[in-house]
């Protein structure tokens, strides 16, 4: 029985194509997505929608010919990033609201979800494309980290933050969402903005440092953990993949 009816494609992706349905945004998954994952994103949305941040709340989970889909409510706007090329003067003021955004999350905790040093250890585990010693390194590092429960996005970059035309902010897709170290958080928007300009990337990474009295050196320290991390799940370009290795084999900073 199919309630909802798909209307205009909104964004077509690796792992999820998102439609129009009525007032719903609905996140269609690829067949072989598997169900925990469909389920831990509705689970985790809604955990998020409780601690009273601004995120499209969840309405429904069914499938629609064999796929699974997410309906949430649908935010009518531009993504952060859509915006930030339209208005290139304006992207170090949009940089600073991502990193006050980002604050808002970290300083919320939620329960009885993953914990990143939990994944982040099962991705480097699993990760088949580094030898014994790399995964050894990394994971010793990873367990040198501090325990940590905010709540960290995963993936939080300028696509996932969606502006109505009256300014209302919110942000999406909490599929690798966990608690833990804000650090790692930032080092993970770190790496993502660095596809695109690593001028930028190094801009928020010190906008961060500066309102949280956090040492450069403690964020970088993640940025090996959190390439493998964006290795192991295994979405990225030719060019990507180069980038993220040779941020695997970045180990001192001073
Ligand atoms: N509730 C929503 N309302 C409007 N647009 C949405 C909504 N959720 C997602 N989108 C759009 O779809 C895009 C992809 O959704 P997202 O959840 O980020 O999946 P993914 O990044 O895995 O493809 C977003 O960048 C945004 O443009
Ligand atoms: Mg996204």
């Amino acid at each position: 029985m199919n309630e909802l009816k798909l209307g205009n494609l909104i964004s077509e992706g690796a792992t999820v194509d998102v439609y129009e349905s009525g007032d719903l945004a609905v996140k269609l998954f690829k067949p072989d997505a598997p169900k925990t994952v469909v389920f831990y994103e509705a689970l985790m949305n809604s955990k998020v929608e409780e601690t009273g941040l601004s995120v499209p709340a969840v309405k429904e989970v069914e499938i629609i010919d064999g796929r699974w889909a997410l309906a949430s409510e649908l935010i009518k706007g531009s993504t952060l990033e859509q915006i930030m090329k339209d208005e290139p003067e304006n992207r170090d003021a949009y940089l600073e609201d991502m990193v006050e955004l980002q604050l808002d999350i970290h300083a919320k905790t939620v329960s009885g979800v993953t914990k990143l040093k939990d994944s982040l250890r099962e991705e480097i585990e699993n990760l088949d494309i580094i030898d014994h010693i790399k995964r050894y390194e990394l994971l010793t590092r990873l367990d040198s980290t501090p325990k940590h429960i905010k709540l960290c996005h995963g993936n939080f970059g300028p696509e996932n933050i969606l502006v109505t035309n009256d300014d209302k902010v919110y942000i999406v897709d909490w599929i690798g969402a966990a608690i833990g170290n804000a650090s790692a958080d930032v080092a993970k928007t770190y790496l993502k903005l660095s596809l695109t300009s690593t001028e930028m990337a190094e801009k928020y990474m010190n906008m961060f440092c500066e309102k949280t009295g956090t040492s450069k050196k403690y964020v970088q320290e993640w940025l090996p953990i959190m390439a493998a991390s964006t290795l192991a799940k295994g979405i990225y370009t030719k060019e990507e993949k180069e980038l993220l290795l040779t941020w695997l084999d970045v180990v001192d900073y001073s």
